[in-house]
């Protein structure tokens, strides 16, 4: 693994910003101290490369600006994090490797129902998403609430300081969970996430590419998803 420029040649440091249900969140009891559809992803990744690894906690804001990866703090970032030709700019992206929707959350007794039922009313976005830029775009005389992870938007909701929240589907549909929110709208912004790379590092986009193709091809990647999103 010598060649693939990883900081420290036995191990590949992946970083993601927790919580992000059910990509990524804290596990005590996991050998990484994280669980999540993206840990998984990158276990069998850093298990193909032959090397450890190592996932920790970063803000989604240095992930998708490339801050983090650039400045050597992690080699991969695997954090839900959708392909943009903007980030294209700063980071390289391995291929595809989930295909996600922008939704809208709300209190279930709420008469919001879509985006534009929220003028004059508070719509929390996380800080550097692909959200906030939709929300930018579409939640006409709304005011947006930046906020730099899930659990601060879902807070903020819980507490009644926003009256809605746009976030990628499969995290918001987690927050439904407990019964008391509920997705009102769901748009299709036919975004794929990407695991990210420091931009200059090909060898190591190339290898995470192979890999990938490789549990495709084994079956392990549709075992994976299964276990998170099989209805
Ligand atoms: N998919 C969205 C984006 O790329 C949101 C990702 C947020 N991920 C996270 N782990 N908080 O902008």
């Amino acid at each position: 693994a010598a060649e693939l420029g990883l900081k420290d040649p036995g191990k590949i440091v992946v970083c993601g910003d927790v919580p992000f249900r059910p990509f990524e969140e804290e596990d005590p009891t996991s050998p990484t101290g994280y669980k999540g559809f993206d840990v998984d992803i990158s276990q069998e990744i850093a298990d193909g490369l032959g090397v450890e690894l190592e996932f920790k906690d970063a803000t989604f804001d240095t992930l998708q600006s490339g801050l983090a990866l650039n400045s050597g703090q992690c080699d991969m970032s695997a954090s839900g994090m959708t392909i943009t030709e903007d980030r294209k700019k700063e980071i390289a992206f391995s291929d595809g490797y989930y295909d996600s929707l922008q939704s809208l959350l709300v209190p279930k007794d709420s008469d919001v129902k879509e985006l534009g039922d929220l003028n004059g009313k508070k719509i929390a976005v996380q800080q550097g998403s692909t959200g906030s830029a939709y929300a930018e775009k579409k939640a006409e005389g709304a005011e947006l609430v930046y906020l730099p992870s899930d659990a601060e938007m879902f807070q903020a909701l819980q507490g009644n300081q926003v009256d809605a929240i746009l976030q990628d589907l499969p995290v918001n549909l987690d927050h439904t969970k407990d019964g008391e929110y509920a997705i009102v709208a769901e748009y299709d912004t036919g975004e794929e996430y990407g695991l990210a790379i420091k931009k200059d590092n090909t060898k190591l986009v190339e290898a995470v590419n192979a890999e990938l193709q490789e549990i495709r091809d084994s079956g392990r990647y549709q075992e994976i998803y299964d276990s998170y999103f099989a209805e």
